[in-house]
């Protein structure tokens, strides 16, 4: 989104890796801030809603919901503490950032709201279904927000990625299950995160001008609704 002329701010738990990330864009000629907070974490707003003021005078034209995290556990394996955390940090991180910046988001057509959902949330898999569960919940309030912000000329859509070649995907499969999953993808390879950016720049973009409510899956074919 930089690299097409929009001025970002980054909000991600990591302070390091996200001032890093706005730092090198920076140093490529484009214009990012990064803010560090608890998307779970009410309490923890104020930072962001001080970081838009400083930078952008209070108005968001664009929300990427993007944070989230997974675990591989089967029902029996899953603990109270990390059903909770799962849907803390990919359903509640959403409905805290949404009602949070929804007010900063300008009636004049220019609004976009794009919601990172998954594939699991239209495929189960034994190994994550708590991971499943709370992504199918981020496609759901995706339809609810955008039946409420349709009034508002602002348009709500998600995305389900297949399995994207992230550093955290990476981190959490060994070569034997990259090849499994390769095998499985009819485009022969998993995603990349520029398959998804893409998508998302199109939903966030004026060039969507009519589709809201919608979850567009990017998996590569691996399976198909
Ligand atoms: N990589 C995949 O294969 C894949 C597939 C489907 C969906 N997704 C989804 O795409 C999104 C990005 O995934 P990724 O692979 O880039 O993972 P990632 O771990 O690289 O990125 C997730 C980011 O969210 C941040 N985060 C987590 N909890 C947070 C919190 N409470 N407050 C603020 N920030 C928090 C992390 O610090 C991290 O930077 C996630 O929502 C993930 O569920 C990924």
């Amino acid at each position: 989104m930089a690299q097409r002329g929009a001025r970002v701010l980054l909000a991600d738990l990591d302070s390091d890796a996200v001032e890093k990330a706005a730092s090198d864009l920076r140093a490529k000629g484009l214009t990012a801030q990064s803010v560090s907070l608890d998307l779970t974490n009410p309490g923890e707003y104020p930072a962001l809603e001080k970081a838009v003021e400083q930078h952008f005078s209070g108005r968001v034209d664009v929300l990427v919901n993007n944070a989230g995290g997974w675990r591989f556990s089967t029902f029996d394996e899953i603990s109270m503490q990390e059903w909770e955390w799962m849907f803390r940090t990919n359903t509640t991180s959403m409905f805290l950032a949404t009602q949070a910046v929804k007010p900063m988001i300008p009636e004049n057509g220019t609004g976009r709201i794009v919601n990172v959902a998954s594939g699991a949330a239209h495929q189960p898999r034994t190994i994550m279904p708590h991971y499943a569960a709370s992504k199918a919940a981020v496609v759901s309030l995706s339809r609810s927000y955008a039946l409420e912000l349709a009034a508002r000329n602002i348009l709500v859509n998600a995305v389900s990625p297949g399995p994207i070649a992230t550093e955290t995907l990476k981190a959490d499969s060994n070569q034997e299950e990259l090849n499994k999953l390769k095998q499985a993808i009819p485009l022969g390879r998993a995603g990349e995160p520029e398959d998804i950016a893409e998508v998302i720049l199109f939903l966030a973009s004026r060039r969507n001008r009519f589709m809201t409510g919608q979850t567009l899956v990017v998996n590569g074919g691996m399976f198909m609704i």
